[in-house]
């Protein structure tokens, strides 16, 4: 398996299996078809709402000796509604006992937007708590502790655009080791890299393979999907793969960590197998045009009239 050292000293195994949308009955037969293919890299968050499946299964492998803990490497997130720091500590350790372990290995904060801790998704304008960076920071400084308890292992953000990942990397104590961004041949995130890698904090892609089952009220009927790229089809017909792996290889050859999310033991195999896929320069390079900004998942539904966060605030950086 083809891995990335981070700056806390941990290695981050490069392919690893995503698990939003995987619902309940479908996670336990997903991760355990995972470990059982050779994924070891697992990408969970607390909304997600299958943590404590996926750790029936963790549970079960560890405890019949089939994997050690020290193999794995389990990822999970803050979710929105509980960044102010009182409610840090309940959110990972609620994780901990879902997922039957006793350390995560990266506890990101999954978005920098903030709610009130009354709900999962607001419905009201008096549920968003409003903008504020140094609220993040605090959130960071609380997770800090938690890394220093030994619960956490490494810490990192997601969805966060370079200036706001540069304030808060200024004000850790411990950098952040892991940014995790929607990042594909449609997005391909090269400045963000490139500030990630000047600052040792590695990238993983969500959505490498394009989201292709994302929800209906984010979708852009005017998208080719990802998969259906004529020139990621083509490079797969020349390389004797699939569009999927042409995808992720892409990924990995820039030294991008990738989660592609499935339910099905043959796409999570092929996935796995990009990792021994080699694309040339030229290949590489005709990815690169595909290159046109498009961002599939970026948050416009806590964007809403009701919410004091825009898309601007989100995604556009200051200096
Ligand atoms: N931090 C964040 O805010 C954030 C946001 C989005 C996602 N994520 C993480 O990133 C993970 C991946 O992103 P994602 O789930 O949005 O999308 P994705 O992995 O880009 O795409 C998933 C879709 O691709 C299909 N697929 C998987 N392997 C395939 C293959 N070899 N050939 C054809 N189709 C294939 C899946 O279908 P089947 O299941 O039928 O195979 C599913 O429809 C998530 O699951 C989550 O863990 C994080």
């Amino acid at each position: 398996m083809r891995t990335l050292s981070l700056s806390n000293g941990s290695v981050l195994p490069a392919i690893g299996l995503g698990t939003w949308k995987t619902t309940r009955g479908e996670a336990a037969v997903a991760v355990d078809a995972a470990l059982a293919a050779g994924y070891r890299h697992f990408d969970c968050a607390t909304i997600y709402k299958n943590e404590a499946e996926i750790g029936e299964v963790f549970h079960h492998w560890l405890s019949s000796g089939r994997i050690r803990r020290e193999e794995l490497f389990i990822t999970s997130k803050l979710w929105n509604n509980a960044h102010l720091a009182r409610h840090v500590r309940p959110a990972v350790e609620r994780t901990l006992r879902e997922l039957q372990l006793d350390f995560l290995d990266l506890y990101l904060i999954h978005w920098p937007i903030s709610f009130s801790s009354d709900c999962d998704h607001p419905k009201r304008a008096e549920q968003y708590l409003p903008p504020d960076d140094n609220r993040l920071i605090a959130t960071w400084h609380t997770m800090e502790k938690l890394v220093r308890k030994g619960l956490l292992r490494g810490i990192g953000l997601s969805n966060c655009k370079r200036s706001r990942l540069q304030e808060l990397f200024t004000a850790a104590d411990i950098k952040p080791a892991v940014l995790q961004v929607e990042c594909h041949p449609y997005l391909q995130q090269r400045q963000l890299l490139d500030w990630c890698r000047e600052n040792s904090i590695a990238v993983t892609a969500f959505a490498p393979l394009g989201s292709g089952d994302r929800p209906e009220n984010i979708r852009n009927a005017n998208v080719i999907e990802l998969l259906n790229n004529p020139v990621l089809q083509k490079i797969a017909t020349e390389t004797g793969s699939t569009p999927a792996a042409v995808a992720l290889a892409w990924n990995l050859a820039r030294d991008v960590a990738v989660i592609p999310k499935s339910i099905h033991p043959e796409h999570l195999r092929e996935n796995l197998k990009a990792a021994s896929l080699y694309l040339s320069l030229s290949q590489r390079k005709r990815i690169d045009q595909l290159n046109c900004g498009l961002r599939l998942i970026d948050g416009s539904p806590f964007c809403s009239k009701k919410s004091p966060y825009s898309l601007d605030w989100l995604w556009t950086d200051t200096a």
